[in-house]
């Protein structure tokens, strides 16, 4: 038996060893300054290192700059498409990394209607509003403040910004735990309006820019998507996706399916849909893994989301040289946007985007990152 001594040496070496695991295991936030904009405002970037990974965000649209995860061996590679300086997303065509508001997704003939009175936006994509217009959220520069384990960022969109009614404060929580990195969005108006925010970064767990990502295999939770218009504009339909290219509820390779003879899969040049999670909306639940063979590298998202906009870099088209030099061509990276679904303000039947003064919007997403040995 231990006498009484030891077992109090003992008790205070596991308190001390537990003391310095969750030290450890606290998420170190360094800042730095980034460049300014082509007005000359000051951007900032804060890393975030758990120790298992790193990501970096920059003021500047809120882009996730850089996102480093092990593979199966514990090797660290960058895994989000983006660029190394702030001038090279000035302009950002492909919304790299980008934090997408107020409304991500398109909104068809940039118009709708709310409390009976008609709103137009500008026009970005054919006859369409994308993600937010021709300045949205991915083009303003954010103020950054440092919080546990990561970065807040808050911009005030001014009544009338884009042709959206009221003024809306976004607040956005990027932190980072046990290998994750966790987006928190919130939102409040002084009028009746409507909003959807998303991040959209563009993930290869190969590596960014090394080749496409036709071989990593996809599951989605959604027994149903949203088929679109030439416009990639939602029908209205919720269609189920037994039977199709986009039954992903077992697990698929991207490219096993994607040049199938399939009316949806030309309209978006390969996969460029919503899907209806089928969760309860509101209660954060998985959505979506990701596995990725060569590297054993996974991806695991989870939202409070009703919907997920899955993404195969298809207007991606070897314009844009990114980060270490890479050329980023078509299907060289997959986007699981987490979101209300597109053209929501124009279909009464879909989860509502709106806000009204006194209510607060609140979504959380995770993108849970890991490394399989198999
Ligand atoms: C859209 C694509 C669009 C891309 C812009 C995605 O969210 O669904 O159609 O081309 O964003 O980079």
């Amino acid at each position: 038996m231990l006498s009484k001594r030891m077992n109090y040496a003992l008790a205070i070496f596991c308190a001390l060893i537990m003391l310095s695991a969750s030290m450890l295991a606290k998420t170190r936030v360094t800042k730095q300054a980034f460049g300014h904009t082509t007005d000359g405002t000051p951007v900032d970037i804060y890393s975030l290192a758990d120790g298992k990974i790193e990501v970096r965000i920059m003021t500047y649209g809120g882009i996730v700059v850089s996102l480093r995860t092990p593979d199966r061996n514990g090797k660290l590679a960058d895994v989000v498409l983006g660029h190394d300086s702030v001038d090279g997303y000035i302009p950002n065509p492909p919304y790299l990394g980008a934090l997408i508001g107020r409304y991500g997704n398109r909104i068809a003939h940039g118009s709708f209607q709310l409390d009976g009175k008609t709103y137009s936006l500008p026009k970005n994509d054919g006859d369409n509003t994308l993600h937010g217009g021709i300045k949205g959220f991915n083009q303003v520069v954010w103020t950054g403040k440092e919080i546990k384990d990561g970065v807040e960022l808050t911009y005030l969109s001014k009544d009338g910004e884009q042709g959206f009614p009221g003024n809306l404060t976004a607040i956005v929580r990027y932190t980072v735990s046990d290998g994750a990195l966790r987006i928190e969005y919130s939102a409040t108006t002084d009028k009746d309006t409507v909003v959807n925010l998303t991040n959209h970064s563009y993930f290869n767990l190969a590596g960014q820019g090394t080749g496409d990502i036709l071989g990593h295999v996809l599951k989605i939770d959604a027994s149903r998507f949203t088929p679109v218009d030439a416009t990639l504009i939602p029908t209205g339909e919720l269609k189920p996706v037994e039977g199709t290219p986009f039954d992903f509820r077992a697990p698929h390779s991207i490219g096993e399916r994607i040049n199938a003879d399939d009316e949806q899969l030309r309209r978006g040049k390969g996969y460029d849909h919503n899907f209806v999670l089928d969760h309860t909306a509101g209660q954060l639940s998985e959505a979506a893994e990701v596995y990725e063979p060569t590297t054993g590298r996974i991806l695991k998202v989870l939202t409070t989301e009703p919907g997920l906009q899955f993404y195969t870099g298809n207007f991606l088209d070897g314009t844009i040289t990114g980060k270490e030099g890479r050329v980023y061509k078509p299907r060289y990276a997959f986007c699981l946007e987490t979101q209300h679904f597109p053209d929501s303000p124009n279909h009464p039947s879909f989860p509502s985007t709106e806000l009204k003064p006194g209510e607060k919007y609140h979504s959380v997403t995770v993108f849970q990152f890991s490394a399989s040995s198999r």
